[in-house]
């Protein structure tokens, strides 16, 4: 860990444009990288926040495809959304550019080309999969299959998302096209690998040796896992149409892998900054006495902790990340976020049904961020922070100040008189917090963190609560001034204490106590006279108000609603099976039955047992609903029987017969219920 460093270089992963974002994206990256840098620029740090459209991959073409438009339109479409999202959030990056920016594609070929110059990569023939329908190779989104590690049936070309492991999209188990849904074929094709078993000592050295008590355990953990399990070259050149072209002779129509030159656009957006502002880029990545910090998602760890440093020291002269303090997952009210699914709550709707309430969406994921596991936001939780938190200890806090404060003394800080002994705790404790919260942040502790700064706001509270000036203001009015005054100071901390948590609190507030620009932390532990006696305040205004049941019902509604609509998506009727004669239809017996007893069969989660009078005869019929029914549910009820099936055993019981079940709209499984009264059992269907 570096110390002291004399400037900052602070990275958020670029987000994709092939959709909006969402809390998750806001949780896990954007909000503690902005904290974070909001907090090192109040201690008057040398701070360089940079990030930007990622707008290369498979992802993008995808979502053209879907759509019918061009990749171009997808990209500038969502840039133009994302952006806007980050701004309103409060999002303080220096600088937001976008790999399709001419600045990107030269920095990105011409890093390339450096490798490439020195000889580090391997140039290979190999065969790749390959859509012969669709006339294209498969690669990273464009082909999916059973990961080899963890069997997830869902892990792509280049990563399986559950597992966090890369892969090459040949170790694919059952791979399948996400174009055309083909099994691809293998073709020749020639490539650019990086090496990274080269790197394994290197990787080691760094890492896991190095950082062994500074980087989270869950990132640790991840790295030493690849590194121990063996790391294998890896292709950083694609057969795509879309991205950055490979720089070199014999790769015509070749682009780069998007995780290669993604990264670069880190040191893009840091020349773009550098430009506009006039000032040198290089020293943000090349200087040792740089700290480069990555925020990231878990998924992205493999990236930025292995490949991205491989492609780093290899070029030579950068730099490589002091930390990579990525997080874990958030939930949606117990359900992973989706864009395709579009289970998240997105930013740009989240404003318009709650206008200009973006600290409390901040506090609320910070509160809950998923910094050492998964999280699940929930908006009962939401309501919760706000009401609880929010408004009934830093709201009404302030309030109380600033009200009294212009109704005792029109706004004018008094002298405070000879300080009680707990005046004298109270401002010692102030005094201790800017250091408590700093610990807290260096170590990229978030959650801990904004619950000191809370923690200050239920010093002031507790407070008055205790002290009641407006009880006092008759008989003593000279202890009074004391006690606003104390009040004051503590409001005053706040406002500066909160400002990487709460920025647009942090504004409102300064505005309200007529604070110039946002003091510095040093000066809080230092001084206890941040609000000098004869400063005048200014008028009340309200920070947070309370969020009704209704406001918080209408959004739960709106979950709901999405939940419905995904399930009539899916319910797409599956495509009809090949045709039977009506001979084989006709060698089916199908009978009107009645269960007559239903019992769990033992150490079987799925399995009942069932007595079934199927007019013929009463049968015993095993059948997998033992996770939809309960056996005492089901005694009487009226099922359709398939009764010469031949008999199955299992375990250990004979099956005589099926009975039939379809699934409902929510995806249940149900009975196929003949559903007539007066039709006896044995009745056949035909
Ligand atoms: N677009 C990637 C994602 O959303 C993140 C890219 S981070 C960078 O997962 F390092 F490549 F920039
Ligand atoms: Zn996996």
């Amino acid at each position: 860990m570096i110390q002291n460093p004399k400037r900052y270089t602070i990275t958020a992963a670029l987000p994709y444009t092939n959709g909006p974002i969402h809390i998750g994206h806001l949780a896990g990256v954007y909000v503690p990288s902005d904290i974070y840098s909001r907090y090192l620029r109040l201690q008057g740090r040398d701070v360089l926040f940079v990030c930007g459209s990622d707008e290369h991959g498979v992802a993008i073409s995808m979502k053209a495809k879907k759509e019918g438009i061009t990749p171009q339109e997808v990209i500038d479409k969502y840039d133009g959304i994302i952006r806007k999202s980050f701004s309103d959030f409060g999002i303080s990056f220096d600088n937001y550019s976008r790999t399709s920016a001419k600045i990107h594609h030269d920095t990105a070929s011409e890093f390339f080309r450096t490798l490439y110059d020195k000889g580090d990569f391997i140039e290979e023939v190999t065969e790749q999969l390959y859509d012969a329908k669709a006339d294209q190779f498969l690669a990273d989104r464009f082909v999916v299959g059973t990961c080899p590690k963890c069997g997830n049936e869902e892990a792509y070309g280049d990563q399986c998302e559950k597992c966090g492991s890369t892969l090459n999209a040949t170790d694919l188990i059952n791979p399948k096209s996400t174009i055309t849904g083909e099994t691809p074929i293998l073709k020749s094709t020639k490539h650019w690998f990086l090496p990274l078993d080269r790197y394994s000592d290197f990787l080691n050295e760094w890492i896991l040796v190095g950082h062994k008590n500074d980087w989270k355990p869950n990132v640790y953990g991840q790295v030493k896992s690849w590194i121990d399990g063996g790391l294998e070259p890896r292709a950083v050149t694609r057969d795509l149409d879309w991205g950055i072209d490979v720089p070199v002779e014999g790769a015509e129509g070749k682009k780069l892998y998007v995780w290669f030159d993604a990264p670069i656009g880190y040191i893009s957006s840091t020349k773009e900054w550098a430009l506009r502002e006039g000032k040198e880029w290089e020293p943000y990545w090349k200087d040792q006495d740089t700290k480069l910090v990555h925020f990231i998602g878990k998924d992205n760890i493999v990236f930025h902790c292995v490949i991205f440093p491989a492609m780093l020291k290899a070029e030579g002269s950068y730099i490589l990340p002091d930390n990579v303090p990525a997080n874990e997952f958030l939930n949606l009210e117990g359900n992973k976020l989706s864009t395709s699914k579009n289970w998240a709550v997105w930013l740009h709707e989240y404003l318009e049904e709650f206008p200009n309430q973006q600290d409390v969406l901040r506090y609320a994921l910070t509160s809950n961020a998923p910094e050492t596991k998964d999280n699940d936001f929930t908006w009962k939780d939401f309501q919760a922070r706000n009401n609880n938190e929010l408004v009934a200890i830093y709201g009404n806090f302030i309030n109380r100040v600033v009200v009294l404060t212009n109704k005792y003394y029109n706004g004018i800080v008094p002298q405070p008189n000879e300080l009680s002994e707990v005046d004298e705790a109270t401002l010692t404790e102030l005094k201790a917090y800017p250091a408590v919260i700093s610990s807290s942040l260096e170590r990229y502790r978030f959650r801990e963190a904004l619950g000191e700064m809370m923690n200050v706001a239920r010093l002031g509270n507790k407070y008055l609560a205790d002290e009641e000036p407006w009880k006092m203001v008759k008989t003593d009015p000279d202890r009074v001034q004391t006690q606003m005054y104390v009040a004051l100071q503590i409001a005053a901390a706040l406002s500066s204490l909160c400002e990487p948590f709460l920025p647009f609190t942090a504004t409102k507030l300064s505005r309200i106590l007529k604070i110039e620009s946002p003091l510095n932390w040093k000066t809080i532990t230092d001084n206890s006279d941040l609000l000098p006696a004869g400063h005048q305040i200014g008028e009340a205004e309200l920070l947070f108000s309370k969020i009704e049941d209704e406001e918080i019902q209408k959004q739960i509604d709106k979950l709901e609603a999405t939940k419905t609509a995904n399930i009539a998506e899916n319910k797409k009727a599956e495509p009809q099976k090949d045709l039977i004669q009506f001979e084989d239809f006709a060698k089916m017996d199908i009978r009107v039955g009645t269960i007559l007893e239903a019992e769990k069969m033992p150490k079987a989660n799925k399995l009942l047992i069932l007595k079934v009078d199927t007019g013929i005869d009463v049968r015993t019929i095993v059948s997998g609903i033992a996770e939809s029914f309960k056996p005492e549910d089901i005694v009487g009820k009226r099922v359709t029987v398939l009764v010469n099936l031949a008999p199955r055993n299992l375990r250990g019981v004979e099956s005589q017969g099926m009975i039939l079940m379809t699934t409902n709209a929510e995806g249940k499984l149900v009975f196929v219920n003949p559903d007539v009264d007066g039709v006896g059992n044995g009745e056949t269907i035909n």
